[in-house]
């Protein structure tokens, strides 16, 4: 790679010794492990080995210390970030700090949301929620921002958006679909699961109410360590159903029967948070902080053009955006037998994921070498046409 930037971020790659033994292009769905997350993991379990119950007073500031990594990252002021297991359950949360009355109760999102998010949402039409799903365009992999704004009106509640759209990357106008929002009263919770550590975030360029993302993906931070940022002067305005003693303001004092909400981020907390995954997230949420997700991204640009070079010319399907500006961190290509390919690509230590009705998905990361992409078409050549290994 001839860009200097770019070529600068491979000095991190010895950071990943995974790395040395594959062809690593599935950041998009879980990041690569950091050497230095066996030290931290060994930290935590020391902790419990030598401390026993007296370790929380070293566990407990570790949710604070992500919710900062996470903080620097999306551009947070301080305690606006709370950590939790899973975007799922973040959900939930959000999902229950609102009631739904004849007169606001639609939930509008597209139609190409994330399966698990749009679970959630459902289950609140028990309730009394009305959820509107807004169709892709003909392509099937973009949407069109202003048939979302449109779908937005005076009846709308919330409004949960993908940043990056899981199945093609493509990029959503969060920024003007979050104006429209606004304007009429409603709530955008921003899922930034595919464009944190990719895709510069700005949460408060974008004013947007809530966001959440988790640290599978480009943090490289494994499961279990999911985040929600909610914006400052809405923290204290809602009482989140579904809670837990961590929420309350005094959880220590173990106050009878009701939740006594904490007047702080933490109230949107449930019950005793994953600490383990916090340690285990550590290393990545530095990494990723201390690059910059600006360098990453104009790497990732660089790298996921290339990649779209090579589907042309290989005379695949491209599922995915081509212009800059509406393109992800990842590439998503299809071909007849794309699902056999993918899991031979696995096989062979290619790392790779396949989604039904797009295809074999990609993503190069600031670790990635340029060489990479060149090896991962060959051998995906050498599958299609029988060879094998
Ligand atoms: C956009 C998006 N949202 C949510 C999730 C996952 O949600 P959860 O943390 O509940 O597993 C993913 C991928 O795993 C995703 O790509």
């Amino acid at each position: 790679m001839a860009d200097p930037v770019a070529d600068s971020l491979l000095e991190y790659r010895t950071k990943f010794s995974a790395l040395e033994d594959c062809v690593h292009f599935i950041s998009h769905s879980l990041g690569c492990v950091p050497d230095q997350a066996k030290e931290d993991l060994g930290q935590f379990f020391e902790l419990w080995r030598t401390k026993s119950i007296t370790a929380w007073s070293e566990w407990l500031p570790e949710v604070d210390r992500a919710a900062e990594r996470i903080g620097k990252i999306i551009g947070a002021p301080a305690g606006t970030v709370v950590m939790n297991q899973n975007v799922s359950t973040i959900m939930a949360v959000l999902a229950s700090c609102f009631e739904y009355t004849p007169e606001r109760n639609k939930i509008v999102y597209e139609s190409l949301m994330f399966p698990t998010v749009s679970y959630v949402w459902q289950a609140e039409e028990r309730r009394g929620a009305k959820c509107v799903l807004v169709p892709p365009n003909a392509d099937g992999i973009t949407i069109d921002t202003q048939a979302i704004c449109d779908a937005i009106d005076e009846h709308t509640l919330v409004v949960p958006l993908q940043h990056v759209v899981f199945s093609s990357a493509y990029i959503q106008d969060a920024k003007k679909i979050i104006a429209k929002a606004q304007s009429v009263g409603a709530h955008v919770i921003l899922d930034c699961y595919q464009s944190i550590g990719t895709l510069p975030v700005d949460v408060i360029d974008l004013g947007v109410s809530f966001a959440c993302g988790g640290s599978v993906k480009y943090l490289c931070g494994g499961a279990g360590a999911a985040w929600l940022y909610v914006k400052k002067e809405l923290i204290e305005q809602f009482a989140p159903r579904v809670t837990g003693w961590f929420g309350n303001e005094a959880p220590f004092a173990f106050t009878m029967p009701e939740q006594s909400y904490a007047d702080t981020v933490w109230r949107y907390m449930g019950g005793t948070p994953a600490v383990a995954a916090l340690y285990q997230a550590r290393a990545g949420l530095q990494i990723v902080g201390e690059i910059g997700v600006r360098k990453i991204r104009d790497k990732s640009l660089v790298m996921t053009q290339k990649i779209i070079d090579r589907v042309d010319e290989l005379g695949m399907k491209l599922n995915s955006p081509r212009p800059d500006a509406q393109r992800g961190g990842s590439v998503v290509f299809d071909f007849v037998g794309s699902a056999d390919v993918c899991r031979e690509l696995n096989r062979r230590r290619f790392f790779c994921d396949h989604r039904p009705g797009v295809g074999i998905r990609i993503a190069p990361h600031f670790y990635t070498k340029s060489e990479e992409i060149e090896l991962f078409f060959g051998e995906l050549k050498k599958i299609r046409h029988g060879g094998g290994r």
